[in-house]
């Protein structure tokens, strides 16, 4: 397989336009068979729901070349049941579990030429996302949907990729109790707009947003979950129901616990506790992990001691044995690895 005639090396995490995208809709109280098109252009009404009422829902996901040049998926059967879930609270139709599955095998197979190559720093990023298509004026649910998943080549979330960043304790919300935190809902990233924009503004690389009910435990960021190490090396991962559940934080977990040997707490991280952490961390599909050198609440620096140079210690084993086992180095466990033959 040819590669396109890409520098790999420099992506960042935006978007490049590949060859295919894989398209079915819902009309009639069922989905079509679905196809990949090259057309990239969508067509609706002005008064679809999605633009009307923000009917949409989305999945970000990675595709790989190992080290011995197979192109693999990781998990995307997490991917697929969470859109169902996230579609079941916006009043969506679930798209199918095994539907997802050949949708994904049938994007990258077609887009085999922008998987970057192994060792490249890059992967090819999976968009699927799903919105009510039909007109609608009174507040309610379309009856026509759109599920779609595009491919995307990208390199680092943050510039300068390994790079420990700098975040703020945030004012603003994310997600309220009862809501929508819990699902990858694009009305939960319409929300963060204004909040990151001000971030940038003042400097910092990304908000952490405290749970909105006390304003005093600590949540997740505006794209990713966290992960703290205490100084005696136990891993600390917030355990809430309005924050996403990560599939990188769940694997995390994992891998923490049965390939490190580590001791995991997932539970309630009071903000007061995270100045006594030794090492902070970003997890998702596009931020892998992260490193946080440095947290500020409103004008007072927390800063973590594995410093604003690399990575800490824990922190690096994690990213190692999860981006080992995602590029084939160490063996997965069971299920983990989707193989596009
Ligand atoms: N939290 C939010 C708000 C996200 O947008 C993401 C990205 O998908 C994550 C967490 C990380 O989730 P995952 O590891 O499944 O990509
Ligand atoms: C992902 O990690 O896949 C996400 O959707 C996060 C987004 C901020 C890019």
């Amino acid at each position: 397989m040819e590669k396109k005639n890409i520098d790999w090396g420099s992506l960042g995490f935006g978007y490049v336009k590949t060859d295919y995208r894989y398209v079915s809709n819902f009309k009639n109280g069922s989905w079509d068979e679905g196809a990949l098109t090259t057309d990239d252009q969508i067509t609706l009404s002005e008064c679809a729901c999605v633009f009307q009422y923000a009917q949409t829902v989305f999945e970000g996901m990675k595709a790989y070349t190992t080290e011995d040049g197979r192109t693999v998926v990781f998990r995307p059967d997490l991917n697929a049941e969470r859109m169902v879930n996230s579609a079941l609270r916006l009043q969506m139709p679930a798209f199918p579990k095994e539907r997802f599955l050949d949708a994904v095998e049938q994007t990258v197979r077609a887009n085999l030429n922008a998987v970057p190559p192994y060792g490249s720093g890059a992967t090819l990023y999976l968009r699927p996302f799903m919105f009510g298509s039909n007109p609608v004026i009174g507040v309610k649910p379309a009856d026509e949907y759109q599920f779609r998943i595009f491919a995307t080549p990208v390199g680092p979330y943050f510039k300068g990729g390994a790079k420990p960043i700098t975040i703020r304790v945030c004012d603003y919300d994310r997600a309220a109790p009862n809501g929508t935190g819990h699902i990858k809902a694009g009305l939960n990233y319409a929300m963060s707009l204004y909040a990151i924009v001000d971030a940038h503004n003042q400097g910092y690389d990304e908000n952490m947003y405290l749970d909105s009910k006390t304003r005093t435990n600590v949540e997740e960021t505006g794209g990713a979950n966290f992960l703290f190490v205490t100084k005696d090396g136990k891993v600390v991962t917030p355990k809430s129901d309005t924050i996403l559940p990560s599939i990188t934080r769940r694997s995390l977990v994992h891998v923490a616990k049965e390939y490190l040997g580590l001791e995991v707490e997932e539970r309630v991280v009071p903000f007061e506790e995270v100045k006594d952490f030794a090492e902070c961390g970003l997890c998702g599909t596009a931020a892998v992990i992260s490193p946080v050198g440095k947290i500020v609440d409103h004008g007072k620096e927390i800063c973590l001691p594995s410093g604003m140079n690399e990575m800490g210690p824990v922190t690096k084993k994690l990213y190692d044995t999860l981006t080992g086992i995602q590029m084939g180095r160490i063996e997965a466990p069971e299920g983990w690895i989707k193989v596009i033959e």
